[in-house]
């Protein structure tokens, strides 16, 4: 997306979803003084263990009583924790808002704050409720804030000591992909918490190649471990990204340590750069060498050539936490544990990486496990992928496709519940062909008994594996009609 086309937020939306955050914060406080138990529940995945942390490292310094949890979603068994545990306070962090009619009947009597970017479905005007989310506002939460984001600004209100927090807020925004403005740049309320960073000199924007482990890798396994953008013959290729950087002159080593991208001068990138693109027009692909130039935020307090110093890096390391079982080893990472938990997190993230590649090599064996529908990709990982790392693979597959205006649904099977957890994503393009999948995946679990919901570009769902066939056939129909122009469900706001 470009910054030109954005839709122009106001200075009064901005002002009233700031606002809604200061709400928050007065609650949290006054809960917190009262020393009222405050039990927090956040998303796996990097934005909402960073909004955990965040969340975390404020009511940590108001010295309140507090538990986090970090689940998929809001079920009944989170209900029925709220319910035994009878918290003073509860705070969802990068959920909820899906969630508002569950939330409104089973526990309409419970104070809950929702810090939360997803699109909202349902209503509630239950004085209990605080709802602080950019979409309430009419400002997009998938482009201009995550839940880590939404969670900084309440932290914020609560103390503005909390502005050393925006760091985290930045990797959990990175982590949900919010870096869809011009040159992977983030903007909107995103920019605020940039220009929070930057201000306190926690954070450094530079311009480079955006390729992943510009801090950590050697060059060749940078190549080969990038998949935004996605490089046919290259990403996933060590030994041919190995050959493809000799060929350009470009010394791997210095000395006998290998040389990361970060440690390339003017003149190697520049000629990394054309080759690159010249490689991905002779593949067909039209990526302007522009499109590889990116936003780079620094986090200037961490360590050079470690996994946290380049923000986008630092969201990965959350994610494998969050998705290999250990989100506690993130959250103690992002309140500022640089000892044993990060140490462990290296571990986890190693393991992560070793199961994507083993998951994306299962998927291309056999045809059947990639096909094509009239309007979408579909990814079926059996009982083989991992339920909690759908999502990631999701996300790597849909660039790789041909078709970018046909988004891909994903999904697996979720060990002993008889259902099926779906991950859908796709492009702008196609987005800006109508195609919504927070309401695709909404809708089309209503029709099958599951639950489902996200963002016009990334969503998700949980359908009963008895029905999983028709779901897909839902989706498939849905994601026509959106692309004939037709509304599905509720006309939404993202
Ligand atoms: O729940 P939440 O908003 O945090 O998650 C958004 C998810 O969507 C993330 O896992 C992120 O990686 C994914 N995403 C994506 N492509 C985008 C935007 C988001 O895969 N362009
Ligand atoms: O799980 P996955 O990464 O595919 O989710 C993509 C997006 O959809 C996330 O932002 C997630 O929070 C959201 N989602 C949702 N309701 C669901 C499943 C996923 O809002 N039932
Ligand atoms: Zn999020």
């Amino acid at each position: 997306m470009d910054s030109e086309d954005a839709i122009t937020v106001e200075k009064t939306q901005i002002d009233a979803f700031l606002d809604s955050a200061t709400q928050a914060a007065k609650v949290i406080r006054e809960t917190a003084e009262r020393d009222g138990f405050i039990h927090v529940f956040s998303h796996l995945d990097a934005d909402g263990i960073s909004a955990a942390g965040v969340i975390g490292k404020a009511l940590f310094r108001l010295d309140a009583r507090f538990r986090i949890r970090i689940t998929q979603w809001v079920d009944e068994k989170i209900i029925g924790e709220i319910v035994a545990d009878k918290p003073e306070l509860v705070i969802l962090t990068d959920f909820g808002s899906g969630y508002l009619d569950l939330l409104n009947e089973k526990i309409p009597t419970f104070k809950v704050v929702i810090l939360d970017h997803h699109q909202v479905t349902g209503t509630t005007q239950n004085p209990n409720f605080v709802q602080v989310n950019p979409h309430l506002h009419g400002i997009d939460g998938a482009t201009d804030v995550s839940g880590s984001g939404v969670a900084y600004f309440a932290a914020r209100a609560v103390d503005p000591k909390n502005v050393d927090l925006a760091p985290i807020a930045l990797v959990g925004a990175l982590g949900d992909m919010q870096d869809r403005y011009d040159q992977r740049k983030l903007s909107g309320l995103n920019g605020l918490i940039v220009e929070d960073a930057v201000n306190a000199k926690l954070v450094t924007v530079e311009k480079d190649l955006t390729f992943f482990g510009r801090e950590t890798r050697p060059i060749h396994r940078t190549l080969s471990s990038t998949t935004n953008p996605f490089l046919p013959g290259l990403s996933g290729e060590e030994d041919k990204s190995l050959a493809f950087l000799s060929s350009l002159d470009i010394p791997l080593k210095s000395g006998d340590k290998w040389r990361a991208l970060r440690d390339l001068n003017e003149e190697e990138k520049k000629r990394l750069c054309s080759a690159l693109a010249e490689y991905l027009l002779s593949k067909g692909l039209h990526y302007e060498i522009t499109n590889l130039i990116g936003h780079i935020y620094v986090l200037n307090n961490e360590e050079p050539c470690t996994s946290l110093r380049d923000a986008r890096e630092f969201a990965v390391v959350l994610n494998s936490t969050g998705r290999l079982n250990r989100p506690s080893l993130g959250i103690a990472v992002c309140m500022g544990d640089r000892s044993a938990a990060l140490e462990e997190a290296n571990k986890v993230l190693e393991d992560y990486r070793k199961d994507i590649n083993k998951y994306l090599t299962w998927v291309m064996e056999k045809p059947e496990r990639l096909k094509e529908l009239e309007n979408i990709y579909v990814v079926n990982g059996e009982d083989f992928v991992n339920e909690k790392i759908i999502g990631t693979i999701s996300s790597i597959i849909i660039s790789s496709l041909p078709n970018v205006e046909k988004p891909l649904i994903a999904y697996a099977q979720v060990a002993g519940e008889g259902v099926a957890k779906f991950s859908a994503r796709t492009t702008d393009i196609a987005i800006n062909k109508g195609v919504n999948l927070g309401d695709v995946m909404r809708v089309a679990s209503e029709q099958v008994e599951g639950k489902g919901g996200g963002h016009n570009i990334a969503a998700g769902a949980q359908s009963p594996l008895d029905k999983v066939a028709t779901f897909v056939q839902l989706v498939n129909d849905l994601v026509g009609k959106q692309l004939r122009g037709e509304k599905v469900g509720s006309d939404s706001n993202a």
